[in-house]
């Protein structure tokens, strides 16, 4: 079956616009947080790194590609002096389970003495964000924090810290807002979990 979306637009859309189900690559999705919860979710989090960093200029490092919407969303509500660089990182391929083997693009400008957050998508296993943490630290940071808009906490094999989580989640398979499963499902505006038949 083709990807199917009966998604509206965002517009001109209300609430009862909004798809419950979608399809992707044969699996069905079932809404659980919409658009308008994830603009109060990252609202939160820009309120605090704000805040907390206030009169210090911020590196930010997207983590692409999933980090894409949620990057773009956070940065809009940023105050202060920031810079902006990407990093790639790979490790589901087309499944719904971590390979356990985190492939890294790691070239970006040096960050030594610079307070660095990194932006994530989500964090399951942790081992993407253990690995681009390991190798940041190599550099010398004055500062190194993580924000993620999604953790699902229950899932965790490494011990790293994640300041900044938007919310957690169960341990269930979730794509939109940047988010993919075998690379499709990533331009939904709002957030879907594998809806088992
Ligand atoms: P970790 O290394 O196991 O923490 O996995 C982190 C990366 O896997 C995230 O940056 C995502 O790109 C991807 N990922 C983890 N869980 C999901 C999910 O439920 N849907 C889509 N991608 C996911
Ligand atoms: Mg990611």
């Amino acid at each position: 079956m083709d990807n199917v979306s009966t998604s509206t637009p965002l517009s001109d859309r209300d609430s009862t616009q909004i798809a419950e189900l979608i399809s992707v690559n044969g699996r069905t999705f079932k809404l659980i947080i919409d658009q308008v919860r994830i603009d109060s979710i990252v609202s939160d989090l820009a309120d605090k790194i704000n805040s907390d960093y206030a009169g210090k200029q911020i590196i930010f490092l997207i983590v692409l590609k999933g980090s894409i919407f949620f990057s773009a969303d956070l940065l809009r509500k940023i105050t202060g002096d920031c810079r902006v660089e990407t990093i790639r990182a790979k490790s589901y391929g087309t499944e719904m389970k971590s390979s356990g083997n985190v492939e890294l693009d790691m070239t970006c400008s040096d960050v030594s003495g610079k307070h660095v957050i990194i932006i994530e998508d989500i964090v399951d296993s942790s081992r993407t964000l253990k690995k681009v943490s390991q190798k940041l630290k190599e550099q010398n940071p004055a500062s190194l924090e993580i924000v993620s808009f999604l953790s699902k906490p229950t899932e965790r094999v490494t011990d790293i810290e994640v300041k900044y989580v938007g919310m957690e989640i169960p341990n269930s398979f979730v794509i939109g807002y940047g988010l993919d499963f075998a690379e499709c499902g990533r331009q939904y505006p709002d957030i879907y979990a594998l809806h088992e038949e």
